[in-house]
């Protein structure tokens, strides 16, 4: 299996507070890793170590190793732009920009020097097919794109993530605002979408990550307790700690 991804010894403090410590673990390519785990216990600030979105943080301070495909994303002269390109973020709430579906879908794209409009027609058309969204969305390609349901807002910020064609999507709680159908269809999505990438995604719903996770990493205030096939995760878990979480006597 090929590691995409391989952190070691990472920690990382804010301010004075250390929200990640000495974290180990590798991300396999072309599956679903979902990260588990009590609230605060730094999922979230992990998941943005892996794409540098922690960068943006004042006073945030990253010790150890993250390798992309081998090379060390926090060595000086990475082209951060072009990290973001490779490893897109969706979060948990969509976060369109207030412009048409198409623009939204265009945007990034755009920024990265694609001009001619059959190229970016093509790449809007492909990426909302890939996001489960095309046929709903076709005929109303220059509406407003707040004007979408919260679950057609979600599929179209994955949509957006996609249209610059990334390697890896990062996912946090990317269904935690949506009824059951809506996210059904994320998670139908997401089991399409590891054929051609590699997804990352934060849950707090066990049985999300149950259905549809490969393998799993629970972590505990700051630590990374057990990383592993989630159907060892979730029948036989190494440590009582993941035990206790994952059968709901704590988090
Ligand atoms: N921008 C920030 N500045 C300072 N501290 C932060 C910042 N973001 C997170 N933290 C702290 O780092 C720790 C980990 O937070 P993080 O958001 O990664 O947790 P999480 O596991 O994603 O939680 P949740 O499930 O509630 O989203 C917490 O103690 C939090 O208060
Ligand atoms: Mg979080």
């Amino acid at each position: 299996m090929n590691k995409v991804i391989e952190v070691t010894c990472l920690d990382l403090w804010y301010g004075r507070n250390q929200a990640l410590k000495n974290i180990n673990c590798s991300l396999p390519e072309n599956e679903i890793t979902a990260l588990i785990g009590p609230s605060g216990c730094g999922k979230s600030t992990f998941l943005k170590t892996l794409n540098r979105m922690n960068d943006l943080v004042p006073g945030v301070r990253i010790s150890g190793e993250v390798l992309y495909r081998g090379k060390d994303i926090y060595a000086p002269g990475t082209d951060v732009t072009k990290l973001r390109k490779e490893i897109g973020m969706v979060f948990q709430k969509a976060n369109l920009f207030p412009m048409s579906i198409y623009d939204n879908i265009a945007y990034g794209p755009r920024i990265h020097g694609v001009r001619s409009k059959v190229e970016l027609d093509g790449i809007v058309e492909q990426s909302l097919r890939d996001a489960a969204i095309w046929e709903e969305v076709k005929d109303r390609l220059k509406t407003n794109a707040l004007g979408l349901s919260g679950g057609q807002q979600q599929r179209l910020c994955i949509a957006r993530a996609l249209a610059v064609h990334p390697d890896i999507l990062l996912m946090d709680e990317s269904t935690s605002a949506l009824d059951p159908i809506s996210t059904g269809k994320i998670e139908e999505l997401a089991l399409t979408l590891k054929k051609t990438y590699t997804v990352v995604m934060v849950t707090h719903n066990m049985q999300q990550a149950v259905r549809i996770s490969d393998w799993c990493a629970f972590f505990l205030l700051g630590d990374l307790i057990e990383f592993d096939r989630s159907e060892t995760i979730f029948s036989m878990p190494g440590d009582k700690r993941t035990e206790d979480y994952i059968t709901g006597r704590f988090g």
